[in-house]
């Protein structure tokens, strides 16, 4: 099998028929023309069911990621929404109870009036988990490392737990700290993966888009794809050659997040002014043990609780130079997030964490920022 570095720049791509272009044409018809006979020979009729930069990214996808299909969407969290469109009022689902708050929304606001049942239990401890199983489960939403408190979930122990329950229950793996890179969730069992691709596979901070891949067919994935078609929820033909683009250098840029991100996570857990770090790469992480176990790498992410509350923590994000203020994840620059604050009034979120997102600078600027700001 190739490796991820081959496959990030060959799947999905080919050379252009039409004029040999290597790097491929953005095709921005809505309609491709039929047959005499009535077919659609090359496989598209209307942009809304499919479109060739579309095509390229879900074969491109389905490859690193170990799949078998994969469908693209015009955000992470369509792809929820999706999702949640294909169960049954009644249906019940067990989530994170740290899960990324987008996802309490849909299910919570979007979703409210479907007459879904939700449990969200502390995903790290299985028999929470396994206690929440019920006749009527039919989705195990987890997300590992989460957002924003990195904790870690053992995916081959929820994988097997939903395969004892009979095959009624679909697991999906949200995968987006950590990527295709470092974790597949779908060797270890888990049915399907979910990422917000605005973030490492796009990795610019250009692009909105979500992706699902699953490792076989099954029924949550087909009307995942009927929602799409019949809802509309596309990406843009740009966009998907945006992400193509970004991921041809996916494998080394993770790479180099997560080296930048463990230098970061030992400095601040050596700080006096820090509480606590959350990076799953320290050997005191409560999940550092299955982390190393199910991933190649620990990531980009980390978050850390500044001593002295909410006012101590802005304090120290007002007076970063390098890194800037702003939500999302997964560019070359490293950003700060004062997370409670995005989350608003409901979050769990302890008041003095600041999330880093970290970039691509060279580590020593990084830390000379932190340091600075930490000083006071
Ligand atoms: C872990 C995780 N999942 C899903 C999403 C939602 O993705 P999008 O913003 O592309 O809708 C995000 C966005 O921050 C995220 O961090």
């Amino acid at each position: 099998m190739m490796k991820i570095e081959t496959c990030a720049i060959h799947a999905g791509r080919r050379i252009d028929p039409a004029t040999g272009a290597v790097t491929p044409p953005i095709h921005l018809s809505t309609t491709f023309e039929r047959n005499p006979d009535g077919e659609y020979p090359l496989g598209f009729s209307y942009s809304r069911e499919n479109n060739p930069n579309r095509a390229s990214l879900e074969t491109c996808l389905a490859a690193i990621e170990g799949g078998t299909e994969a469908l693209v969407f015009s955000s992470g969290l369509a792809v929820a929404t999706a999702l949640v469109q294909g169960l049954e009022p009644g249906d019940h689902v067990i989530a994170p109870d740290d899960v990324y708050w987008g996802l309490r929304k849909v299910i919570g606001a979007v979703f409210g009036k479907w007459g879904l049942a939700t449990s969200y239990v502390d995903m790290t401890q299985p028999d929470e988990v396994r206690a929440a199983i019920r006749t009527e489960t039919r989705l195990i939403w987890t997300e590992t490392p989460s957002n924003p408190l990195m904790k870690v979930t053992d995916l081959a122990a929820i994988a097997d737990m939903a395969r004892r329950s009979g095959g009624r229950i679909v697991t999906i793996c949200d995968g987006t700290f950590a990527t295709p890179v470092l974790q597949h969730p779908l060797d270890l069992g888990i049915d399907m993966v979910t990422h917000s691709t605005t973030k490492y596979l796009s990795g610019h901070s250009d692009v909105v888009g979500g992706a699902l891949i699953t490792r076989h067919p099954n029924y949550l994935f087909e009307r995942a794809r009927t929602s799409q078609h019949y809802g509309g929820a596309v990406p843009s033909p740009f966009d998907c050659w945006l992400s193509m683009r970004g991921i041809d250098t996916l494998p080394y840029r993770v790479r180099a997040h997560s080296e930048n991100a463990m230098l970061l996570a030992r400095f601040l857990a050596s700080h006096a002014d820090v509480e606590t770090v959350h990076y799953p790469g320290l050997e005191c992480h409560p999940g550092h043990a299955i982390a190393a176990r199910q991933m190649s790498a620990f990531g980009g992410m980390l978050s850390f609780q500044v001593r002295g509350g909410k006012e101590a923590a802005m304090g120290v994000a007002a007076r970063c130079r390098l890194f800037i203020r702003a939500t999302s994840l997964g560019g070359a620059h490293s950003l700060i997030e004062h997370r409670a604050s995005v989350e608003g009034p409901q979050t769990r979120t302890p008041q003095n964490l600041l999330r880093l997102s970290v970039g691509l600078e060279h580590p020593d600027d990084l830390i000379e920022d932190l340091s600075r700001a930490l000083a006071g």
